[in-house]
């Protein structure tokens, strides 16, 4: 396949990251299926595609035709067959769970036309295990977006024990068509290159604050104004998701030992399912007029 055969691209999981990937497709002229398990859940993920495109209209950052267009060419789906029997590229962007993840592979395998490339936007996980789950494993690869797809320019392109190099080349063309910056990750590692740094700065960050060494506020302050990060890493935590940086670590913790163990204070917020922006609080409060204070 090449870049000029794609037209149709199915993006998997209408969550945070899902429906930012759908977004940017959109925005790039693509026609776009987003699928989820529910109504509920794929109409939540339309309308937060609707809001972000309004919000960069009204910043000027698109057209306000650019915006009609990209939100007339997302089709919410739930049927898994009617999703992808023509999609070109499938980008799989659901729960960071590798037998969920292979049980939604087996099941598109049979669904999708033989010549459709895989793309999972897996955080860490192992992405020759999950294209071993398919019928088609050459053509199978990463595609790691950043949070928040449409404002972060890098993607990671990477490569498993089984990708060919035309999978590689069409999905590095994709990105670039997608106005982004692809880097190619050649190694298959736990969290590939910017989780295996971002997702351990998140931890030691929870373990200063769960050893009484310094507060959110202060490891913000510090890692934002001094060291020069855009957020802060208690912020960013928040942004990304506190049950996705939970399960890269504990998957980072599985496969390279020690170092990456889990703070508690991490998997406390996941058993009280205060998970960051996604669900109004986090290691933030964002439910008082989206104010953002220390929870
Ligand atoms: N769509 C449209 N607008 C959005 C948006 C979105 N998805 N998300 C936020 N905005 C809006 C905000 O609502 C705000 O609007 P307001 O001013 O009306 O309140 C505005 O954008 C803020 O944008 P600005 O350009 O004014 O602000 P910044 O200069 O702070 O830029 C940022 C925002 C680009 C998100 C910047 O803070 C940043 O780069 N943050 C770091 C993000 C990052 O590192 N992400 C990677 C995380 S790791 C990851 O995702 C991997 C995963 O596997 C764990």
């Amino acid at each position: 396949m090449q870049l000029e055969d794609i037209e149709i691209i199915t993006v998997l999981g209408a969550g945070t990251m899902g429906h930012g990937i759908a977004e940017v497709a959109a925005l790039a002229g693509y026609e776009v299926r987003l699928r989820d398990i529910n109504e509920e859940l794929v109409e939540d993920g339309y309308e937060q595609i609707a809001w972000s495109l309004d919000k960069l209209a009204e910043k000027d950052r698109i057209s306000e035709e650019t915006r009609d267009e990209a939100k007339e060419s997302v089709t919410p789906v739930v049927d898994v067959e009617s999703a992808v029997d023509e999609a070109d590229i499938v980008i799989e962007a659901i729960v960071e769970n590798m037998d969920i993840k292979q049980d939604v592979y087996e099941e598109v395998s049979e669904h999708a036309p033989e010549q459709t490339i895989f793309a999972s936007n897996t955080s860490s996980l192992s992405i020759s295990d999950l294209s071993e789950a398919t019928d088609r494993p050459e053509q199978f690869c990463g595609m790691h977006f950043f949070n928040p797809p449409v404002r972060m320019d890098l993607i990671e392109v990477i490569r498993g024990d089984h990708t060919s190099d035309e999978t590689m080349d069409v999905i590095e063309a994709l990105a670039e068509d997608f106005d982004k910056s692809p880097v190619r990750v050649r190694k298959d590692v736990p969290g590939f290159i910017v989780n295996r740094i971002l997702v351990p700065l998140m931890n030691e960050a929870c373990w200063i604050v769960e050893n009484g060494d310094a507060t959110v506020a202060e490891v913000d302050s510090t890692t934002k104004y001094d060291l020069g990060l855009p957020m802060g890493a208690f912020e960013l935590g928040d942004q990304v998701g506190i049950d996705v940086t939970y399960h890269v670590l504990e998957y980072m913790h599985e496969v390279l030992g020690e170092p990456y163990e889990p703070c508690p204070l991490l998997e406390e917020k996941v058993d009280n399912e205060n998970l960051g922006q996604k669900t109004g609080k986090g290691f933030y409060d964002y439910e008082d007029d989206g104010a953002n204070v220390p929870a």
